[in-house]
């Protein structure tokens, strides 16, 4: 439970948290680093989907459902209605970090109106992707679109569900109609056992029901009594499913925005936002991006920045950092910071590109288009800056930083419209430059 004494008067921040990019931007340690700022670490979007690393003096965990702030002993952690819950995949995470001695007590509570991920959502989404052919999504498979399907279908299955055993078999019933429905159009045999199902998800309300509870109502007091709230998104802002690279999207609200509508808070709860960006760009699964660097060098970010899907395994394309994208982010998000990740994996390079617009058809975009075809079409306009070629990694100082990886971040800084207010140079929790001078420092004065 959270550490501050009750009634406490100041009113601390409350801030966002949201991916500018593609995600895996480091979310996960920027969460972890931040948390023991705050009473409260909620997360408001997605599923396990969503691969978090937090890496503690050498300790990797990887958290997929279950806030980062969850390392931090005597953080209260919330999962909101915004995100999709497979309960087998909650268990899971629990017991692993129990395993690993970390508390999970009465400081994780889930939200009663967050929606289910149930098995047949994962038949239903290979029954998708197969069908798209060469115009996948390249999905993680978890069945995260199906149940975000279903919950705006209006038959999805809600925590609060799982405590009524009186009206739980109806819905059941009328899940299986509609999948059934579909199996049949796509001449799908299902092979699901609803009556186990069931008795499965009736176990799970009783293992889960004193986690289960009106969590806008447990930040509302939170809040009340001054204790700070950190927002953790899932995902990002190009994968959002109204402002990202649609239809390549997730099906969730990763923006900004997500956090008060999937929690349940009001905007003028939210007090500051911070984007997190990668000193380039990664993107799992398909879809356009623009600043895709291909051939060798692109092996080689690969390698150096270990891009490989924190849920999933799968490689991750690496492209220049994309000043239309970040910019696009910070405009739609209205970050007040950038924390900027991964500096040190330019180290050896001896020149860097940076995209500053698109050109097409004989024009140069400079905000990045909603058509796919467009976005697909434009060719990358670059700007090209001498690598500093020194060690960054580890760096804690940002006066230590070699001059051209300070020329660099005032670069990009300059084009996405935005301070650069954080800057990792490692995996590690402590391998972070915190500026003195930026919206965050005074967050937190
Ligand atoms: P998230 O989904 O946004 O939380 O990011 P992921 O955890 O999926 O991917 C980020 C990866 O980069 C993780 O393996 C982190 O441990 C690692 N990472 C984070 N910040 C840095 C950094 O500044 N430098 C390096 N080399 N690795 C980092
Ligand atoms: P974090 O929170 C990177 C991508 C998938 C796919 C698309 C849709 O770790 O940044 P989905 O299974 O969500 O329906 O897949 O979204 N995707 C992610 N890519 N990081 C993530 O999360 C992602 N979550 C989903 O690869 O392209
Ligand atoms: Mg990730």
């Amino acid at each position: 439970m959270p550490r501050f004494d009750e009634g406490q008067e100041k009113h601390m921040p409350n801030i966002v948290i949201a991916g500018a990019q593609w995600g895996d931007e480091g979310k996960g340690k920027i969460v972890d680093l931040l948390s023991e700022r705050f009473q409260v670490v909620a997360r408001y979007n997605g599923g396990h989907n969503a691969g978090h690393t937090v890496i503690i003096e050498d300790e990797k965990f990887v958290l997929h459902l279950i806030p980062s702030g969850i390392l931090h002993p005597g953080i209260l952690c919330v999962m909101g209605h915004g995100m999709v819950i497979d309960p087998w995949a909650l268990e899971k995470e629990i017991a692993g970090l129990v395993e690993r001695d970390v508390e999970i007590e009465d400081n994780l509570v889930i939200s009663d109106r967050a929606h289910l991920i149930l098995p047949h959502h994962r038949v239903l989404e290979s029954l998708a992707e197969a069908a798209r052919g060469e115009n996948k999504i390249g999905t993680t498979q978890r069945g995260i679109g199906p149940a975000y399907e279903d919950k705006a279908g209006r038959r999805g299955i809600r925590m609060s569900d799982l405590l009524n055993k009186d009206t739980l078999p109806g819905k059941l019933a009328e899940a299986r109609r509609h999948f059934e429905t579909i199996c049949r159009g796509s001449n799908h045999t299902p092979e699901l056992d609803w009556d186990q199902l069931l008795q499965d998800l009736l176990a799970f309300g009783e293992r889960l029901r004193p986690r289960i509870a009106d969590t806008s109502l447990v930040l509302q007091r939170s809040m009340a009594r001054g204790y700070s709230v950190l927002f953790e998104g899932a995902q990002a802002t190009l994968l959002d499913i109204d402002l990202g690279t649609y239809p390549y999207v997730t099906s969730s609200s990763a923006t900004a925005g997500g956090a008060v509508t999937g929690l349940g808070i009001s905007p003028t709860r939210v007090d500051g936002i911070l984007g997190i960006a990668k000193a380039y760009t990664t993107r799992v699964g398909a879809g356009p991006l623009p600043s895709e660097i291909g051939g060798s060098l692109e092996e080689e970010i690969r390698k150096r920045g270990a891009e490989f899907g924190a849920s999933t395994g799968r490689p991750r394309r690496c492209g220049w950092f994309d000043a239309v994208v970040t910019r696009y982010s910070t405009l739609v998000n209205g970050f007040d910071s950038i924390a900027l990740t991964k500096l040190d994996v330019f180290d050896p390079l001896a020149e860097i590109q940076v995209c500053t617009g698109y050109k097409y058809k004989g024009e140069v975009l400079t905000d990045f288009p909603a058509d796919l075809a467009v976005a697909e079409a434009c060719e990358p306009v670059y700007e090209t800056m001498p690598g500093w070629v020194e060690p960054t990694a580890g760096v804690r100082d940002y006066a230590l930083l070699p001059q051209g990886a300070q020329d660099y971040i005032a670069r990009l800084s300059d084009l996405v419209g935005c301070e650069i207010g954080i800057v990792s140079t490692g995996p590690d929790r402590l391998d972070t430059i915190l500026r003195r001078s930026s919206a965050v420092a005074a967050w937190f004065e």
